[in-house]
């Protein structure tokens, strides 16, 4: 198994195919995805286009599904949910489906969506991610940070740096490390691991969403490891638990 982590989806190759790809938004669309699932959603349907989004949901029947739409941090007028994971609840969630569409977090999606298996991580479902890559191990594994606008996200890589520091407990760096950016990835979060609140504090888009009032999505996104969740494409776009 071949890691290669890009720090945002711009940088992923033109050319070329991973056996497995994983789209990372730890603020907060891919926390909002395994939240939602382990909530008891059916699915969440990704859009990268919020016309294409209301197009599509509207063929679902009305008490089936949420629609999930932000830009720039906050919710977008006329849907029923921002991308906030504290509002993913079972009691919203159960038996729903929830078409989402963000701003950066869904338009990596996309741009990995070729994969063989395509996957979404985040701190708080690290370790399910892991397991999959050692049970399956797929030959080449991007690991893609959604960033913000084309910049990179530090609580993206670091998250891309837990996941990489986990399978190292297996195999070594020299043999895990596809590109230098594994070892920038892993050291960036050896040297935050046990002050990830602290850095999510630091990035600037934790900045933008503590203006918009988002400590507390801060806190939930920070925890690792807190969701046995997987969420896989099933079709394109459309993310399912792989228990
Ligand atoms: C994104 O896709 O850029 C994010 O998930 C933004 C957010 O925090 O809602």
């Amino acid at each position: 198994m071949k890691l290669f982590v890009y720090h945002t989806p711009e940088l992923v190759p033109a050319e070329g195919k991973a056996a497995c790809a994983i789209a990372i938004d730890v603020l907060r669309a891919t926390t909002t995805i395994a939240t939602a699932l382990a909530a008891g959603a059916e699915a969440v349907q990704a859009f990268s286009d919020l016309d294409e989004l209301m197009e599509v949901s509207e063929e679902w029947a009305a008490e089936k599904r949420l629609r999930a739409g932000e830009r720039g941090g906050a919710k977008v007028t006329g849907y029923d949910l921002g991308n906030s994971p504290l509002d993913c609840t079972p009691e919203l969630m159960q038996g729903k489906r929830l078409f989402i569409s963000t701003t950066n977090g869904t338009r990596c999606l996309e741009r990995i969506q070729g994969a063989a298996a395509v996957l979404t991580a985040a701190l708080v479902n690290r370790q399910a991610v892991v397991r999959y890559l050692l049970n399956h191990q797929p030959e080449t594994v991007w690991i893609v940070g959604s960033g913000w606008e084309g910049s990179f996200s530090l609580e993206d890589t670091v998250c891309a740096g837990a996941i990489a520091h986990s399978l190292m407990q297996e195999s070594d760096l020299d043999h895990l490390a596809g590109n230098d950016e594994v070892a920038g990835a892993v050291a960036l979060y050896t040297q935050w691991n046990d002050r990830l609140l602290e850095l999510l504090h630091h990035a600037s888009h934790g900045k933008r969403l503590l203006h918009l009032d988002g400590e507390d999505d801060l806190k939930y996104c920070a925890q690792v490891d807190v969701l046995d969740i997987l969420p896989m494409q099933q079709t394109s776009g459309v993310l399912m638990n792989h228990g």
